[in-house]
């Protein structure tokens, strides 16, 4: 298979659900999606969060390839705790 392919909806749940382990992530936590592609695993995030009732926790996702930073955005649902950045994450960044 070549191209793009985005980790399929029920694996990114079950990923998120081992990842959380049913407990929200500590106040203040920032979760990372380096290559975040299109936003699977912010949408799982935010998926989780709805489930569980609780406030989606801070996510930075970064992606280098801008053709999939629109769907990121849209996946982020303007929700102002989550950041998509088209950037790579292997490089070092100013501050
Ligand atoms: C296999 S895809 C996975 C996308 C998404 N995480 C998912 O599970 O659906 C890997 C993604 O990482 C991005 N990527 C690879 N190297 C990167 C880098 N150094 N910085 C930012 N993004 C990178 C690619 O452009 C691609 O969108």
């Amino acid at each position: 298979m070549r191209g793009f392919v985005p980790t399929p909806e029920r694996v990114v749940d079950a990923m998120v659900a081992k990842l959380l382990s049913n407990s929200a992530p500590p106040e203040g936590s920032l979760i990372l999606d380096p290559g975040c592609g299109s936003g699977a695993f912010v949408q799982g995030l935010v998926r989780w969060s709805r489930r569980h009732r609780v406030a989606v926790p801070r996510i930075v996702g970064i992606e280098s390839d801008p053709k999939h930073i629109p769907e990121a955005i849209r996946a982020a649902e303007g929700l102002s705790s989550i950041s998509i950045l088209n950037e790579d994450f292997l490089k070092p960044r100013k501050e």
